[in-house]
């Protein structure tokens, strides 16, 4: 059997040399004639030991790192592809202090599968989320997720629940939804992790939130320091396209949805809202007056749900386990941590 071995492709670990370090073994393979093939993962978000491999083994993962790539011959040398000892082993990555304490549920597929493999994907549960919003009607999806308790987790703490219902309660046959991917704030790289690591939970996200407000077309907005995250969302969108998950009929229904990925131009204040959308529509990034809230007169003057990345991706967890579960975990009756910023719809 093909051995996996997981050397991650996210920007923290390619910072720290993890192209050097996949080549380095790509090359160890070949050489030694060994069946293993290797997986380019995203991140645990345990940078202090990136590039982290891992390597797949009956006892489950083990893993290494820091690695350099002058560790990588020494690494096949004790053994790497059976879980060998090794001065770098880390043992389980499950068992370390900083994972052990967690449960991840919006992340709990980062560092874990392949991003741009939707097999993978739904081989970890995704798509479950789409498949039961799928059986509801959209007032459904919006009741499960008011019920959730999920609110807006770009700053303003706003109930996700109420903005979509405001979307879905206009009768305008062109709508959208915006995903904000600008994660201006400095040290914040959240946002980032999960489309690297996860992109598909955020494309099923904004494809549920298209469903539940009769929107048929998605936009993320991308701040432009993160090309990586532009490379590896737009694998996973023509992925998902070439799916079915994405198009004129969402998983064989009778719902549409499309989506595309945005670049800015690098400023701090299209991070806001409604300055977001005048980027979006090409023109400068300047805030505009409310009201007209975005729900009623949005992008191209179109009723808009405007989400962060993770209350996004937050929703096909919803979707997944109920609302009335998630609402009772901490996660999502804590407010979002909060920054002082006017409150957004
Ligand atoms: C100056 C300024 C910058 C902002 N930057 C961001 C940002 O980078 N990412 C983000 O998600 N929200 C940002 N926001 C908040 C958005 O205006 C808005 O509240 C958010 O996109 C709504 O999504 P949510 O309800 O899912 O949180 C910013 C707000 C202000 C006032």
């Amino acid at each position: 059997m093909t051995i996996n071995i997981y050397i991650p492709r996210d920007a923290g670990a390619l910072a720290l040399g993890a192209e050097k370090v996949a080549a380095a073994a790509r090359e160890e393979i070949e050489k030694r004639g060994l069946d293993a093939k290797i997986v380019r993962n995203g991140s645990r978000g345990m940078f202090w030991l990136e590039p982290m491999v891992e390597v797949q083994t009956a006892e489950g993962r083990v893993a290494y790192g820091p690695v350099k790539p002058g560790d990588v011959a020494g690494l096949f040398d004790a053994g790497l592809i059976e879980g060998g000892a090794h001065d770098l082993a880390l043992g389980r990555p499950e068992k370390i202090p900083f994972l052990a304490k967690q449960t991840r549920l919006t992340f709990a597929r980062c560092g874990i599968i392949d991003p741009v493999s939707l097999e993978d994907y739904e081989a970890h549960g995704g798509l479950r989320g789409l498949r039961n919003a799928l059986e509801k009607t959209p007032l459904g999806i919006v009741e499960e997720v008011t019920e959730s308790g999920l609110r807006g987790r770009g700053g303003a703490g706003f109930p996700t629940g109420i903005k979509w219902k405001t979307v879905h309660d206009t009768d305008d046959p062109q709508k959208y939804i915006v995903c904000n991917a600008d994660e201006g704030d400095s040290g914040t790289f959240s946002d980032r992790m999960i489309m690297e690591g996860d992109p598909f939970v955020l494309i099923e996200g904004m494809v549920i939130a298209g469903i539940a407000t009769g929107a048929t077309r998605g936009y993320v907005y991308l701040r432009s320091e993160y090309p990586n995250v532009h490379r590896i969302l737009n694998e996973a969108i023509d992925a998902a396209r070439a799916a079915g998950m994405l198009g004129k009929s969402v998983l064989g229904s009778e719902y549409a949805f499309d989506m595309e990925v945005r670049v800015g131009a690098g400023a701090y204040v299209c991070g806001e809202e409604t300055a977001l959308l005048d980027s979006l529509e090409g023109k400068r990034g300047q805030v505009r007056a409310k009201p007209p809230l975005p729900a009623h007169e949005g992008l191209f003057g179109k009723p808009t749900v405007i989400n962060n990345v993770i209350s996004l991706a937050s929703v096909p967890i919803i979707l997944d386990k109920g609302g009335a579960i998630t609402a009772i975990s901490a996660w999502a009756v804590r407010a979002a941590p909060f920054r002082s910023r006017s409150p957004a719809m």
